[in-house]
């Protein structure tokens, strides 16, 4: 596994490897302190991908003031470890003069499907975000990129921004990765006191019983889905609800109150952003209406 911390030489390596190695290049883009979830990225571009390229940036344009840039938790050795035992081929370790040697002035912005849900809380949180995949697909040039879908918005921004400027690579969704007891895999969980991380268990529980009440009937329009979320992430004293949504799935449209989720003829996804003290998690799960497959 080779560790690259220039652009220049991450080209020159990528290029050696696309003569001598055959098979499609992968990209595994994250900001590191790398957990499951992203461990099972890293193995699913090693099943698809001749060459998995493993980027870690904490990217400072997609952090607002006052959020957790300076803190965003990283351990560069144990990154290395965890890339090592995927199988990654190159791990890109850039720093912030090397990606961004001037304050960038060109940026990528995907309109409509970040203005709701974590682009309405976090302004110009998606732009950065945008902005630095596509710098990390030039760089790269990838066949394939993947990312988990835990960040379901971020996947659904991506995925609109590769089809409307024709970019020849394909997106691989990679399902949510959950501790045992269903806290979805995150590297902010680190930040969690021990009686947040008890309390944040509602969020899964409220997506489990959410998707076991639409399949048994129970529940069965959008605003009764709304309704039972917010009422089981509210059985936490300490939950702090940024927003419990319901919308149509990749398109990000809110679902209509009086819409019965079985009849939608669409995906659905359950979207959640609550917070528990200083931490903020989020977690979703997808209802899908016609073949009546759901999973968390
Ligand atoms: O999902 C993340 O970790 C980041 O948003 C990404 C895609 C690596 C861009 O910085």
């Amino acid at each position: 596994m080779k560790v690259i911390r220039t652009i220049e030489e991450l080209r020159t390596e990528i290029k050696h490897r696309r003569s001598s190695i055959s098979g499609p290049v992968g990209l595994v883009p994250t900001m590191g302190y790398l957990h499951e979830g992203h461990g099972s990225l890293m193995q699913r571009a090693r099943e698809m991908a001749g060459t998995v390229v493993l980027s870690i940036f904490v990217n400072p344009i997609q952090f607002g003031p006052g959020e957790d840039f300076e803190t965003y938790p990283r351990d560069e050795e144990r990154d290395l470890a965890v890339a090592q035992s995927n199988g990654v081929d190159i791990v890109f370790i850039p720093d912030v003069q090397e990606m961004y040697p001037q304050p960038t002035k060109t940026k990528v912005a995907v309109s409509e499907l970040t203005s709701l849900l974590c682009g309405a809380s976090r302004p110009g949180h998606f732009d950065g975000v945008t902005t630095v995949v596509n710098k990390l697909f030039n760089i790269v040039k990838p066949d394939f990129a993947f990312f988990g879908m835990k960040d379901a918005q971020q996947v659904a921004v991506i995925e609109q921004m590769v089809r409307d400027l024709n970019m020849d690579i394909e997106i691989v969704p990679c399902p949510i990765v959950r501790e045992q007891d269903g806290l979805a895999l995150s590297s902010r969980n680190v930040y969690l006191k021990p009686e947040e991380r008890e309390q944040a268990l509602v969020l899964s529980k409220s997506l489990k019983t959410a998707l076991e009440q639409l399949e048994n009937g129970t529940v069965e329009t959008a605003g009764e889905v709304r309704e039972l979320l917010s009422r089981i992430i509210s059985e936490s004293s300490i939950a702090v609800i940024d927003y419990a949504e319901v919308l149509s799935f990749p398109e990000l449209t809110p679902v209509e109150n009086e819409t019965r989720l079985a009849d939608s003829g669409s995906t659905t996804i359950m979207a959640l952003a609550v917070r528990f003290g200083k931490t903020r998690l989020i977690d979703n799960a997808l209802f899908q209406a016609k073949e009546g497959i759901s999973h968390v």
